[in-house]
């Protein structure tokens, strides 16, 4: 029996300038309680994961008041300038405990609405070098250009074959980690642990996920993610 393990990762050292709040927006109220614990209420619940790794910032003063604070399953590292110096920190955070083959499960923790469901369904198609929760595009896509203050249309752009890349984002933790490195060593921009991927020449899996797994982004995305939560 296999016994790679799977390891989530959750960055969660962003300011969430975006939500203009008071605090960053992990520490928003969903339903009564913080963002950060709806999602680490859904990581933590998943059987296949016994452990995860948590990048906070250093000085957070907000996560002492987290219903998990005390929660032995968790891992902390302290979170980057950056998106990509968080997650290589939480990857650092996993020397001696993870194989290099595990697999890492990179999840923005402003993602609070996912569903086991969702998890099932990439795991069971999981395969090398890894795969991401995608969903199609529906809207008809516009590249646009800036003309003065404002911005026109150049082209539609063919939508067929057009993703919005969600998390997680699942890798093996060797081949994640030197990817991630071998970015910053060309100063190649990491938007998602997918592209560090694609850079180094792999073709990560786009599995179909469900649309509500939005990211907490914008002021009226709290309102939407309180109401899918609410479902069954
Ligand atoms: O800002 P954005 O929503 O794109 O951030 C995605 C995720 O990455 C969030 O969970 C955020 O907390 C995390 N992040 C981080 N370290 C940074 C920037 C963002 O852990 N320096």
């Amino acid at each position: 029996m296999s016994s790679v393990k799977f390891w989530p990762l959750l960055p969660a050292a962003g300011v969430g300038s975006r939500m203009q709040a008071d605090r960053p927006k992990q520490y928003l109220s969903l339903n009564g309680h913080y963002l950060i614990d709806h999602t680490l209420a859904v990581m933590l619940a998943y059987p296949r994961f016994e452990q995860l790794v948590l990048v906070l910032s250093a000085d957070d003063p907000y996560w002492a008041g987290s219903r998990f604070a005390a929660e032995p399953r968790i891992i902390r590292a302290d979170g980057g300038a950056e998106r990509c110096y968080s997650v290589l920190n939480g990857l650092a955070a996993l020397e001696g405990l993870a194989a290099e083959d595990d697999w890492v499960v990179v999840h923005d923790v402003a993602r609070p609405c996912l569903r086991h469901s969702d998890l099932d369904r990439l795991f069971s198609q999981l395969t090398d070098p890894g795969a991401i929760l995608a969903s199609p595009t529906r809207d008809t896509m516009k590249r646009g250009i800036s003309q003065g203050a404002v911005s026109v249309i150049d082209h539609t752009v063919e939508r067929a074959q057009l993703w919005h890349a969600l998390t997680p984002q699942v890798f093996r933790y060797g081949q994640l980690r030197q990817a991630l490195t071998l970015c910053l060593r060309d100063g190649f921009e990491v938007t998602d642990e997918a592209s560090a991927m694609e850079h180094s020449g792999r073709q990560p899996l786009l599995v179909e996920g469900r649309s509500d797994n939005i990211k907490v982004t914008r002021p009226e995305d709290l309102a939407l993610a309180e109401f899918f939560l609410a479902q069954d």
